[in-house]
């Protein structure tokens, strides 16, 4: 168990944290929480503000592969998956990768080549049986109310070995917690990296892992 910084071949994000400050309502968190069209592919103070296939996950399907020494047709699953992105970059590396995600939206407009490997599910509730050779979980299980987080991290476990990768929104610093708590509208379990390792530790996770960290 490491942390490990599997999404360093992405560029950086812009994040203008005053304009989403200044636009936020409960309406705004109550319609990000659908993770639907508005969510994707609406304004920015929804969230993504459009999210389109542009190439950038390709760098971090290799790292993953490199990282995992994984031989080509290795199952790997993506929980989180949004519109498949990161799939279809791994389905280009010879992977057999497949996804899972809660938004129907997402599935419905995923990339072509991730098509019918894109299944409808929450993380907290896997509709998996047969283990993976890499579990990845990306920007997603701080969606979720702890205990769900702990039976994700539970499922991880088991479909995995321990041959998984996580990262979730967390903050070192008190701007980055403050950052944090003015951005993600979605975020349902916010901790430290101390919280999060033991939450790794509660639910048996022995993956990698990393934190996204935001100022
Ligand atoms: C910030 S996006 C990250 C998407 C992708 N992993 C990435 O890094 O671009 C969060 C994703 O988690 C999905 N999501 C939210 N709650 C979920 C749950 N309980 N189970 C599975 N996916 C969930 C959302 O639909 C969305 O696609």
């Amino acid at each position: 168990m490491s942390r490990v910084a599997l999404l360093r071949a992405l560029p950086p994000v812009e994040r203008d944290i005053g304009a989403r400050v200044a636009a936020r309502t409960p309406s705004h968190v109550a319609i990000a929480r659908d993770y639907g069209e508005m969510y994707f592919d609406g304004p920015r103070e929804y969230g993504y503000g459009g999210y389109v296939y542009d190439g950038r996950w390709q760098g971090v399907a290799r790292d993953i592969v490199a990282h995992f020494d994984l031989p080509l047709g290795a199952r790997i699953l993506d929980i989180g998956c949004a519109k498949g992105f990161l799939v279809a970059d791994l389905l280009a590396l010879g992977m057999d990768a497949y996804g899972v995600d809660v938004s129907v939206y997402a599935l419905e407009h995923c990339h072509p080549s991730a098509a019918g490997r894109l299944f409808l599910g929450s993380a907290s509730s896997l509709p998996f049986t047969t283990p993976f050779d890499a579990v990845l979980s990306i920007n997603t299980l701080h969606n979720l109310q702890r205990q769900e987080v702990v039976k994700a991290l539970h499922s991880i476990q088991r479909l995995s070995g321990g041959n998984a990768f996580v990262q979730v929104d967390s903050y070192e610093t008190a701007a980055q917690a403050i950052a944090l708590s003015r951005w993600v509208l979605t975020a349902q379990f916010v901790a430290p990296p101390s919280g999060w390792m033991a939450l790794f530790d509660e639910a048996g996770y022995t993956g990698d892992y990393d934190f996204t960290l935001m100022e």
